[in-house]
């Protein structure tokens, strides 16, 4: 079993949820936990450095606050689709991109990176190519640039979170000639203070139906648990993969069991 003892973990929205609760976990395990966020978090951390995942330069500037190596890089922090579309898209896409690529060279060999995704990017295949074209911008202000210049469908939170999706599922196999693994997790709803604004922009009736068909929306742990699974040395030769955490409602979905959601 992996032992966490002194293992550096940065954790992006460790202040509040699931990113909370999966700092929780790790410090209690031994770990050193460095906190990005834009808030203080309220539980115990090694370090905290305040950052808006919105903005570039702070992002650029919180790296440089860091020192030394880290054993992991858990993605957390993301913004509910009540959020302008741009903020939306900076956080949950482009954030993750930049913060990932400016930290992969301090990353040591056996190093995990986690982002947290959603099931609310369940239709990343029918927009494969608009993605991809997406990705294929080199930096954060291009990436930016591309989004203002290409209106997509629906709400900006579905398409970031098929971004981020597929950003995992594309680095794996480049990540693992560096001894480096990186994977997403796609929770379904989780009780957490964005719950109530997923309800605005999901619609309450259809989280309320998601919930009755599972019996119970997620917790922070029942996400947090699998994000340190992902980043264990259990979970070595899982890579490049989009785990759904959400009591199965995916795979009944995806069977056509029941209709997909209009989300
Ligand atoms: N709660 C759900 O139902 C649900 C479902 C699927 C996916 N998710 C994803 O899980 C992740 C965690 O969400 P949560 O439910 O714990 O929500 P939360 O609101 O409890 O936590 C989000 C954290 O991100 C931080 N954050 C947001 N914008 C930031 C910014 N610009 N700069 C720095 N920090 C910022 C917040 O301060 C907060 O600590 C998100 O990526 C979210 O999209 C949540």
């Amino acid at each position: 079993m992996t032992d966490w003892t002194g293992k550096r973990i940065i954790i992006t929205g460790a202040a509040s949820g699931i990113g909370a609760s999966t700092a929780q976990i790790l410090t209690a395990a031994g770990a050193r936990v460095y906190s990005l966020d834009r808030n203080e978090p309220t539980v115990e951390v090694t370090g905290h450095i305040a950052v808006d995942l919105a903005d570039e330069a702070s992002i650029d500037s919180a790296v440089e606050q860091l020192d030394g190596e880290f054993d992991a890089l858990l993605n957390v922090a993301g913004v509910p689709g009540t959020a302008p579309a741009e903020v939306v898209f900076s956080v949950n896409s482009l954030a993750v991109r930049h913060l990932t690529e400016a930290l992969m060279g301090r990353l040591v060999s056996g190093a995990s990176i986690v982002v947290v995704s959603s099931t609310a990017g369940f239709g990343w295949p029918s927009r494969l190519d608009a993605i991809k074209e997406v990705l294929a911008t080199e930096t954060f202000g291009e990436g930016l640039q591309w989004f203002k210049e290409n209106p997509q469908e629906g709400n900006a939170y579905n398409f970031s979170k098929e971004v981020s999706t597929v950003y995992t599922m594309m680095m794996g196999l480049g990540l693992a000639g560096q001894g480096l693994r990186i994977n997403a997790i796609l929770p379904g709803p989780v009780d957490t203070p964005i719950l109530s604004d997923f309800e605005q922009t999901m619609g309450k009736d259809t989280l309320d139906g998601v919930r009755d068909l599972v019996g119970r929306h997620a917790v922070p742990i029942d996400i947090a648990r699998a994000i340190v699974f992902l980043a264990s040395e259990e979970a070595g030769w899982i890579n490049g993969h989009a785990l759904a955490v959400d009591g199965g409602i995916s795979g009944a979905l995806a069977t056509d069991l029941f209709p997909q959601p209009e989300i």
